[in-house]
C-alpha cells in the first residue's frame, strides 16, 4: 500500500507546540503579518527573529509523542511489505525525525536551519538568531533568516508533492484546519485521482465532507489507532 500522509500543528500539539488557530492558537496571540511575511522580516528582522527564536527554544524542548511515532512504526511496516509513506509536514519542527520517520518532506520549511538571503547556503542552526549574525559560509551579516516558507512565498516541492500524492492508495490528513493553501486543496487532488481520502483531526477541519472517513480525538489516540488498521488491512 503507498499511504500520503499530510500533517498539521495538531500532530504536534500534545508536545506542548501551540497550533495556530484553536482558541489561544500563535495566531490568536501573535499577528501573522507582523511576524511569517518577508515584508515584516524587512521592516522588523529583530522581532521575526525574536518570534523565532522562541518557537525555536520551545521546539528544543519539547518531545516527540505517540502520533509521531505511529507514522515513524508505519513508514517502516509498509516498507517491510513493499509499500511505501510519503510524509508531507506543514510543521517547522522535527519531531517527526525525532520519533524515527526517515522521509520528512517539510513544505514550510524548517525551524532548526537558517538560510543565508546572501549567498544562499542554508544551514543547520540550533541557536538564536539575530541581525548581526554572521553566516558561516560567507561570513556575511544582516542576511540569516529562519529557513521556513513565509505567506508570501512558495511552498517547498509542490510538483513532488503532487506526485506523490497521484501515486498513493490512501491520503491522510492529520491535525490539519484544512485553512492554509495550498495544503489545503490536496485533499480535493487525491479525490481527483481516485485515492481514497481520511481526515484525523480533534475536531470536523474546515474541509470535513471532502474526506471518505473521518476520526476525531487526539492524536495521540486516533493516529496509532487508525495505522493499525491500515496494518491489519481493516483500514
Ligand atoms: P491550525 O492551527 O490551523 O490547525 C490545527 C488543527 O489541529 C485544528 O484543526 C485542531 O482542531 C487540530 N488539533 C488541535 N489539537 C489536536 C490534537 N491534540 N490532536 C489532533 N488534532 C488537533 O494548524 P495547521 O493546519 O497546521 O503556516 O496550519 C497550517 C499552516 O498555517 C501552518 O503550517 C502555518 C500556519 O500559518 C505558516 O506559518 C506559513
Amino acid at each position: 500500500m503507498r499511504v500520503f500522509v499530510l500533517t498539521g500543528a495538531g500532530v504536534s500539539a500534545e508536545s506542548g507546540l501551540g497550533t495556530f488557530r484553536d482558541p489561544g492558537g500563535i495566531w490568536e496571540r501573535f499577528d501573522p503579518m507582523k511576524l511569517a511575511t518577508p515584508e515584516a522580516f524587512a521592516a522588523d528582522p529583530e522581532r521575526v527573529h525574536d518570534f523565532y527564536n522562541m518557537r525555536r527554544r520551545d521546539l528544543l524542548a519539547s518531545r516527540p509523542n505517540a502520533a509521531h511515532e505511529a507514522l515513524a512504526g508505519l513508514e517502516a511496516g509498509l516498507a517491510a511489505r513493499g509499500g511505501r509513506l510519503w510524509l508531507c509536514t506543514q510543521n517547522i519542527d522535527d519531531l517527526h525525525e525525532r520519533a524515527g520517520s526517515a522521509f520528512v518532506h517539510h513544505m514550510h520549511g524548517e525551524l532548526l536551519k537558517a538560510r543565508c538571503t546572501a549567498c544562499g547556503a542554508v544551514h543547520a542552526w540550533r541557536e538564536d538568531l539575530a541581525l548581526a549574525t554572521p553566516c558561516p559560509g560567507c561570513g556575511r551579516s544582516g542576511g540569516m533568516r529562519p529557513d521556513v516558507v513565509w505567506f508570501g512565498e512558495m511552498p517547498v516541492g509542490l510538483e513532488a508533492i503532487e506526485d506523490a500524492i497521484a501515486e498513493s492508495d490512501l491520503f491522510v490528513a492529520i491535525g490539519t484546519s484544512g485553512s492554509v493553501w495550498p495544503a489545503a486543496g490536496f485533499v480535493e487532488i487525491a479525490r481527483g485521482c481516485g485515492v481514497r481520502t481520511a481526515e484525523l483531526n480533534l475536531e470536523p477541519s474546515d474541509n470535513a465532507r471532502m474526506f471518505d472517513e473521518r476520526r476525531y480525538g487526539k492524536a495521540s489516540d486516533v493516529v496509532p489507532a487508525f495505522v493499525d488498521g491500515i496494518m491489519s488491512g481493516s483500514v
